[in-house]
């Protein structure tokens, strides 16, 4: 029996969880347009577009700076899979899911794993990092900046300073953080920080921004091998094979050299998004968008706050963009969220590991880090709440919100 369903035909969700978020209307609509050939000079334009695009939103002068097909994880392990050759020892701090992700990918590439741990909630001392790097000399170095798991955002430049005395590459996940806090490779002095589209970049999952400094391309380079049915005799390979075929980043690049030695085939409507994510972003201005999402996590936080309820981790060192809140007592977490999505078709996100059904984690990203998007998501979830027989002040937590906006506006 032939089977066809329905077009799509959903509910316009308020996406309010860590990621995704909703799309920028421009960002839809680039996706929406023709797609061209590879090859095209126009595409290879827009490739070369791209690149100028995304240096200036990592704030570097890198010359690799370009899109990983894949989500954001598809070029973390790209970076990791094309530094580390079996044997290779990385340091890794890990205080989080993301920073647990690090090490399974590590560990899959065959590197020596030696890990920095903190608690779920906190940052780590980068002292401590560098009695390790100091004791291990390691190749890399690699952490997350914004772990969506913690809502922590780890200080990285003297991770930089550090990799730099002893001579070890620094990579940076920096897929919850980039446009929507400073993530600024040059000044960390990092030498790989991937992104993704889905959070503050305002687009769909499925592109991932990377940025690579000389010395890691060169390293990344030591171990090009052209793929044997493009290979020309001036192609002889060098060093250890990078591990995988798709996230050999030495191809890839040579890809997105003028060279256009062909890989994969470019997404265009990937490539079209990523592309006009950039341009909302740059056309903003960085500083603008850091202030739209530290303001709007302001607001999260005073409004859970003034309604009694407990935000997770050391404040001190929060993102900007991402609000961890304890489930209080008695409120079932799950009945919550679900209703926040039933009756006002608002999304808030779950956690995982040793949070999960301990805190829910409401995102103000990209179109969403406004005022409109926080104060409709408390007032929901106040009705919710009250529904669930939680008690607090009604009202309470939506005026703390407008009052941080109003305050801003004075
Ligand atoms: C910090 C961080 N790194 C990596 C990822 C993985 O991203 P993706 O699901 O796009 O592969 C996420 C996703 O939430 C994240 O928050």
């Amino acid at each position: 029996m032939t089977e066809i369903f329905g077009e799509l035909d959903h509910p316009a969700r308020l996406l309010m969880g860590p990621g995704p978020i909703n799309v920028h209307p421009r960002v839809l609509r680039a996706m929406s347009v023709q797609l061209l050939g590879q090859f095209d000079p126009e595409f290879t334009t827009y490739m070369n577009q791209t690149m100028a695009l995304y240096r200036q939103v990592f704030d570097t002068a890198n010359h690799w700076t370009f899109l990983i097909d894949g989500t954001s994880r598809a070029a973390i392990e790209a970076a990791l899979v094309s530094v580390l050759a079996p044997g290779d020892d990385v340091v890794i701090l890990n205080a989080g899911r993301f920073g647990l992700l690090l090490s399974e990918i590590a560990d899959r590439c065959g590197a020596r794993l030696h890990l920095v741990e903190g608690a779920w909630g906190t940052v780590i001392d980068p002292n401590r990092v560098e009695e390790v790097v100091k004791h291990v000399r390691p190749r890399l170095v690699a952490c997350v900046h914004g772990d969506t798991s913690t809502t922590m955002a780890q200080p990285i430049a003297a991770l930089g300073e550090i990799c730099r005395r002893y001579d070890a590459l620094l990579y940076v996940d920096a897929t919850a953080t980039l446009s929507g806090m400073a993530a600024p490779a040059d000044a960390w002095g990092a030498d790989i920080v991937t992104a993704g589209l889905q959070k503050c970049l305002g687009g769909p999952s499925g592109s991932a921004p990377i940025t690579i400094s000389d010395r890691g391309a060169e390293h990344i380079f030591s171990r090009r091998h052209v793929e044997r049915g493009l290979a020309v005799t001036s192609d002889a390979g060098a060093g250890r094979r990078i591990g995988s075929n798709y996230f050999d980043l030495a191809m890839v690049m040579d890809y997105w050299s003028e060279r256009r030695l062909n890989h994969h085939t470019e997404s265009a409507p990937m490539l079209f998004a990523a592309r006009e994510c950039a341009r909302v972003v740059l056309e903003q201005g960085l500083q603008a968008r850091f202030a739209d999402h530290a303001l709007a996590g302001k607001a999260v936080t005073a409004a859970a706050q003034a309604m009694g309820l407990e935000v997770f981790g050391d404040l001190s060192h929060k993102m900007t963009n991402v609000t961890a809140i304890h489930i209080p007592r008695g409120v079932d977490g799950d009945r919550v969220r679900a209703r926040m999505c039933t009756d006002f078709e608002i999304e808030i996100g779950t956690a995982f590991g040793q949070l999960a059904g301990k805190v829910w984690r409401i995102g103000a990203m990209g179109v969403n880090a406004r005022k409109h998007a926080v104060l409709t998501t408390f007032a929901a979830l106040e009705a919710v709440l009250r529904g669930e027989g939680y008690s607090f002040t009604a009202g309470a937590g939506v005026d703390a919100a407008l009052a941080v906006y109003q305050e801003d506006a004075a």
